[in-house]
This record gives C-alpha cells, structure tokens and sequence, in this order.
C-alpha cells in the first residue's frame, strides 16, 4: 500500500459513525479518533466553568488535556448541545484542527465526526458519509441511552419523540454553520444504514476501501 491509509468517516448524529469506524479500525489495524469527543470535552469544560457554551471557548478548547476526554460525563443531552454549540466558533475548530491532523499523519487512522473528509483530511484515501432516518437514529440513541429501566409503549415512543427532536435540532445547527458544515465531501460514498445491522455496515465498508484501494493502486 502506498502511503498512509486515513478513513473518514462522517455523518449525522447517531447515524452508527463511532460504531463503524472503532470496527474499521480494529479490521484494519489503524488508530481510531473520535473527533466528537474533542467538541464534547471543550463543551463540557464551559458547563463546568459556568459559562454559556455561545461565549468565547478557544480558551477551553486551547487549554483541553488528554484526561479531558477520559471524562464518562460528556455523552448527556446538555453536552450534545454545548458541543454543538462550542462547535460552531471557527476559533474552536481552529485550535483542534492540528491535533486532528497529526492523530492521522504518521501512521494512517481512522476519524469520525462531521468535517473529516472535507476539512481535517480532504486527501484521506477512503471517505464514508453514514446515514439513516431520523427516526432510526433517535431509536438507537434512545437504546443506548435508556439503561435496563422498565417503560410502557407510550413511554417509548414519548421518549423517541424527545431525542428525535434533539437529533433534528442539533443536525440542523450543525448543517447551517458557516465553518465547516456537516455535509458529504464530494467524493464520500454514502452508507444507508437505516436497514442494516452494524456487522452489514462494516462489510459494506470494508468492501468501499477495498474497491478504494485498488482504483488508487493500494
Ligand atoms: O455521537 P454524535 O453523532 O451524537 O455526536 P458527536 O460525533 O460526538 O459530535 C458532537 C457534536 O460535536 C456534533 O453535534 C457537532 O456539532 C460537533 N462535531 C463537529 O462539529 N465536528 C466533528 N468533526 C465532530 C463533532
Ligand atoms: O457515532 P454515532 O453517534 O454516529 O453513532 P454510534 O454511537 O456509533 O451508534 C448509535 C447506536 O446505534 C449504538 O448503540 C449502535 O450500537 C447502534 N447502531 C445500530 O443499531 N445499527 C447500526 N448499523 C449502527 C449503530
């Protein structure tokens, strides 16, 4: 293979992302990245100082530390917003952007998130953009989130409705920003996982990089 290997893989919220690139990483023997922990943990710092996640936070973002992303508490609905939110300010973008970069320079990795294909890695060798209904990814959220306790079918679909919600606000905001928009690059191909379990999805993948590969004499 010539040069290293970066896989983007980019998309909505929910659509499957970390699920399928920790499985691509692990195929491939690459690194993995979860970028949106890196808007998370910035987000989270803000909460935590006592400031709006609208004001200034290149500082938070500046001042972030491996142990930042080590947190458990940067996957609930008010850090959903405030990494939305911190991730709209060009400055933030900018002070992530080398770390990003250099994650993949050395040795090839894989990298999820929402401008990887179009900004972070616009050469990366394989760029994926996953997909699914609205209504598939606030039900796999909802899953994920939920824990064991017991619910009533309108409960559920209460529930669904509530992140289904979140998904469509946060996905809206983070399509209409003027600084790297979620949007497909030009040459991602598009994975619908709407009716696909997450082992259909990575031989999906896995079979893109392989054609990917051979196009480019890899
Ligand atoms: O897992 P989920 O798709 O819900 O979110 P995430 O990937 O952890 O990203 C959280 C937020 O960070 C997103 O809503 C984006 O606003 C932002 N983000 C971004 O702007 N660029 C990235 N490369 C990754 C995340
Ligand atoms: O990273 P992103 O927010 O895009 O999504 P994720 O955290 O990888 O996936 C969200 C949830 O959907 C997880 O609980 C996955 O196990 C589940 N999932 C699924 O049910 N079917 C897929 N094809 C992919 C993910």
């Amino acid at each position: 293979m010539s040069g290293r290997l970066v896989i983007a893989v980019d998309g909505p919220a929910a659509a499957g992302k970390g699920t399928l690139a920790r499985a691509l990483a692990d195929a491939l023997g690459l690194p993995y990245l979860d970028t949106g922990l890196l808007y998370r943990a910035v987000g989270r710092r803000m909460l935590d100082a006592g400031l709006s996640p609208h004001e200034d936070a290149e500082p938070a973002a500046r001042a972030l530390q491996p142990e930042d992303l080590r947190r458990t508490d940067l996957r609930t609905p008010e850090v959903d917003r405030a990494a939305s939110a911190v991730a709209s300010q060009p400055a933030v973008r900018t002070a992530l952007l080398q770390f990003q970069r250099g994650f993949g320079a050395e040795h090839g990795a894989v990298l999820d998130g929402r401008d990887i294909g179009t900004v972070i890695f616009p050469d990366a060798r394989v760029k994926l953009f996953v997909t699914a209904s609205t209504r598939s990814r606030a039900e796999r959220r909802w899953k994920q989130m939920r824990g064991d306790a017991p619910v009533d079918a309108a409960g559920r679909a209460a529930a669904i409705d509530a992140v289904e919600a979140e998904l469509l606000a946060r996905d809206a905001a983070d399509s209409a920003r003027a600084t790297a928009p979620l949007r497909p690059a030009p040459d991602a191909v598009e994975i619908d996982s709407d009716a696909l379990d997450a082992d259909a999805v990575l031989r999906e993948a896995l079979r893109i990089v392989q054609a990917r590969l051979a196009e480019s004499g890899g």
